[in-house]
């Protein structure tokens, strides 16, 4: 898997990432995915999407649903995805994803699917609601993934074991059926693949958190954000540095790199005979200049939903028509009838 910017192509190589509509996004998925989404642009053809399909694994009420929908497609415009650049769409309004996630779920070995981490800790944390779509998960992705024979797939490292899993399941399917898939590749940013919560550093920063203080919102004002991480936990020692053992200041280093391109040595010599508040405060100051204006595009996108909704439907008539080349494919291959 890469973890380099791949370079640029003369012809067009194809990004394709996704994310949920749980919740306003986070500084994970922001540094993780959304903000290297729109660097690539202009490199490459770009398809991204909100993968409220896979949403559906959680239960919540659908006016709820709705709305997060929107404002997740909101957000990914505030954070500088262009629809003239890019195709941005619903997952749910494109159907070849279902139909397409269907027929990969009946290439996928229940062994395999057994062991996604994922699965495991999603069933661990919520033992009354362990449904199938949770299980088929890693299949329905995979077919957001291969239907757009995407060369590039920018996610975080939490994603990797399902990039992996897409693989797997893409060669079984050329050598089963004959070629059909092109084999996808992770990109990973340098820094930021992985952002902690502030709160408990050893855990991922996560949309569902419950504890406020944990998650910057990218929608968080510059007060609030600031505020959060000076609470942020640390550790009883006073050096800015990267090793093991400091999580906390680990996290923090990630996050001010992350956003200021720093290497981890110039940080620690930035902040040599400071104390950690200095630091706190520094990486606060940037994290809220860096959203700022991604908090003020959303607030004034939010006032057209007629613009949005247009969007929507151009995006999901031109995702269809790009994605029913790989499916009509698939259902010859696996044999299904079509009359003539
Ligand atoms: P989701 O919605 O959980 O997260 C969206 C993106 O944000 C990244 N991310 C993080 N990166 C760094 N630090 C964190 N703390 C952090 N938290 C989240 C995720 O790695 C992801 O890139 N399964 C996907 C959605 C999906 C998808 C796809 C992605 C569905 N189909 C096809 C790519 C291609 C998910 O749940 O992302």
């Amino acid at each position: 898997m890469s973890e380099q910017t791949p370079s640029a192509p003369e012809q067009k190589k194809i990004i394709l990432s996704g994310i949920q509509p749980t919740g306003i996004f986070t500084l994970g998925n922001y540094l993780g995915a959304v903000k290297n989404w729109g660097q690539m642009q202009q490199d490459y053809q770009c398809y991204y999407f909100i993968a409220d399909l896979h949403s559906l694994t959680v239960h919540i009420e659908a006016s709820k649903r709705r709305a997060q929908t929107l404002q997740a497609f909101t957000q990914l415009l505030a954070c500088g995805l262009d629809p003239e650049k890019s195709l941005i769409f619903v997952q749910s309004h494109v159907r070849t994803h279902a139909e397409a996630g269907w027929i990969l779920a009946c290439c996928s070995q229940f062994g395999e699917l057994s062991r996604m981490t994922q699965f495991k800790d999603k069933s661990s944390k919520h033992p009354d609601n362990i449904n199938a779509g949770l299980f088929t998960y890693p299949s329905l992705m995979a077919g957001d993934i291969l239907l757009y024979q995407a060369d590039y797939v920018p996610v975080g490292a939490d994603q990797t074991q399902h990039l992996e899993f897409t693989r797997d399941i893409a060669t079984r399917f050329n050598h089963t059926y004959g070629e059909t898939f092109k084999l996808p590749e992770g990109y990973f940013p340098k820094a930021g693949a992985r952002v902690m919560s502030l709160q408990e550093p050893t855990s991922k920063m996560s949309k569902s958190d419950t504890n406020p203080n944990a998650t910057i919102s990218i929608l968080d004002e510059p007060g609030v954000i600031v505020k959060k991480f000076k609470r942020a936990v640390t550790d009883s020692e006073t050096e800015v540095a990267f090793r093991e053992g400091k999580d906390g200041i680990n996290n923090l280093m990630t996050i001010y790199s992350a956003i200021t391109g720093k290497t981890f040595e110039a940080i620690t010599s930035e902040f040599a005979g400071h104390g950690y508040g200095d630091f706190k405060a520094a990486v606060g100051e940037c994290v809220a200049e860096e959203l700022r204006p991604v908090r003020e595009k959303f607030d004034e996108l939010s006032k057209d939903r007629p613009y949005l909704e247009s969007l929507m439907k151009q995006g999901a008539e031109q995702a269809e028509r790009i994605s029913l080349r790989t499916l009509s494919k698939m259902r010859k291959r696996v044999g299904l009838y079509l009359p003539k």
